[in-house]
C-alpha cells in the first residue's frame, strides 16, 4: 500500500469518537518502536517530520525508513510535515512524497495566515496531498491570571468558518490550552483545557477534523528514570490522559505526540548506561529506548487515542 492521506483516517475518527496518533520521528529506532506498536494494535498511523527532523536525518533517509515501516507492517501510514513555516518547505515535502503538510501561519495576522495557507492548500491539493492549518497560538496558560481569550492566544471560534472557507484546509489545529514540550503547567497549577472553545469550533464546523498539538502527557515513569539517573527535569508536567480521551471523543481527530517519545527514548538510554557504565555499543542503549517507545505508543493507542483495530 502506498502512503495514504489522512482523509479516510479522519472520517473514521470523527464518526467513531477516537483520534489518530501523530508521532514525531527523527531516526530508525523511533520509527521502529512506533510502527511495531501500531502493527500489534492494528492502528492507522501518522508519522510526522518537523523541519528540524528533516534537517537532522535528511528527507530521503526519513522517506526510506517510513517506506520500510509501511512495507514491514502493511498499515495505512500518512507522512506529514509538522509545523511547516512557509510555502517553500511545504512544496518541497509534497514534491518529495509527503501525503500531508501543516502550514503553520499562526504567527501571522489572520489575513496573512489565510493567504499563505490557501497558497499551500492549492498546491498540495493539485498533487493529491492534504493540508493542516492553525488558528490561535499553542502556548502555556496561566492558571490564576485572568486574561482575555485573545490575549491568551486561544483560538477564536468566530474566525474558524471564514478561515476554512478562505483557505480550503483539510484540518485545523486549535489552541485550547495545550503547549509544546515537557513543561506544560507550572508546579501546583491545575491542568485545564478549554473544551468550551473546542465544542464551539466543532459546532461551527460540523464534521471537520480538529488537531491537538502539544498533547504529550509527560509520562512520570520516564521523567522519574531520567531524574534518577542524573537528569534535571524537575517540574515537568503534561496533559492528563483523561483530557486527551475527552478531546478524542469530541472533534479532535489527530493528537500530536513528540515529547513523550523523547522522554521514553532518553530514559531507555540513560537507564542502560547507568546500569552498564562501560557500555559503548550504541545498540545496547538504543534498543531499550526503542522498546520504551513501543510500550508507550501501544498504551497511547489502546488507552488514550482509541484507534486500535481501526487500520
Ligand atoms: O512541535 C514541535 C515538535 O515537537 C518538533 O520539535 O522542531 O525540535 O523537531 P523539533
Ligand atoms: P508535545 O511536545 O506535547 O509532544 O507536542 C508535540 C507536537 O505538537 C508536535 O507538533
Ligand atoms: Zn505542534
Amino acid at each position: 500500500m502506498p502512503f495514504v492521506t489522512t482523509a479516510e483516517m479522519f472520517k473514521g475518527a470523527y464518526a467513531g469518537g477516537y483520534a489518530i496518533g501523530a508521532f514525531n520521528v527523527n531516526n530508525m529506532e523511533i520509527i521502529q518502536g512506533i510502527a511495531d506498536a501500531a502493527a500489534e494494535t492494528r492502528a492507522p498511523l501518522i508519522l510526522q517530520v518537523s523541519a528540524g527532523a528533516r534537517k537532522y536525518a535528511r528527507h530521503v533517509y526519513l522517506m526510506k525508513l517510513i517506506e520500510a515501516a509501511e512495507a514491514d507492517t502493511g498499515l495505512p501510514i500518512a507522512i506529514h510535515l509538522d509545523h511547516g513555516e512557509d510555502f517553500e518547505i511545504c512544496k518541497a515535502c509534497v514534491d518529495g512524497g509527503f501525503t500531508s503538510v501543516m502550514i503553520d501561519g499562526s504567527k501571522y495576522p489572520f489575513e496573512e495566515n489565510a493567504r499563505v495557507t490557501r497558497e499551500v492548500a492549492e498546491y498540495a491539493h493539485s498533487r493529491g496531498a492534504v493540508v493542516e492549518g492553525e488558528l490561535g497560538r499553542i502556548a502555556g496558560i496561566e492558571d490564576d491570571v485572568s486574561v482575555s481569550d485573545e490575549d491568551a492566544g486561544y483560538t477564536r471560534p468566530d474566525e474558524v468558518e471564514e478561515f476554512v472557507e478562505k483557505t480550503g484546509v483539510d484540518s485545523l489545529a486549535v489552541a485550547i490550552g495545550t503547549n509544546h514540550g515537557a513543561f506544560k503547567f507550572k508546579p501546583g497549577q491545575t491542568p485545564r483545557l478549554r473544551f468550551d472553545i473546542l465544542d464551539e469550533v466543532a459546532r461551527r464546523l460540523p464534521g471537520f477534523p480538529i488537531v491537538l498539538h502539544g498533547a504529550s502527557s509527560v509520562i512520570p515513569k520516564y521523567v522519574g528514570i531520567i531524574n534518577d539517573t542524573g537528569g534535571a527535569l524537575g517540574g515537568a508536567a503534561g496533559i492528563p490522559e483523561d483530557m486527551l480521551r475527552e478531546a478524542a471523543r469530541r472533534a479532535v481527530c489527530k493528537i500530536n505526540i513528540d515529547s513523550d517519545l523523547r522522554l521514553a527514548m532518553t530514559a531507555g538510554a540513560r537507564e542502560a548506561l547507568a546500569r552498564s557504565p562501560a557500555e559503548f555499543d550504541p545498540r545496547k542503549y538504543l534498543a531499550p529506548g526503542r522498546e520504551n517507545i513501543r510500550e508507550l505508543v501501544r498504551d497511547k493507542i489502546i488507552n488514550v487515542l482509541g484507534c486500535g483495530g481501526k487500520a
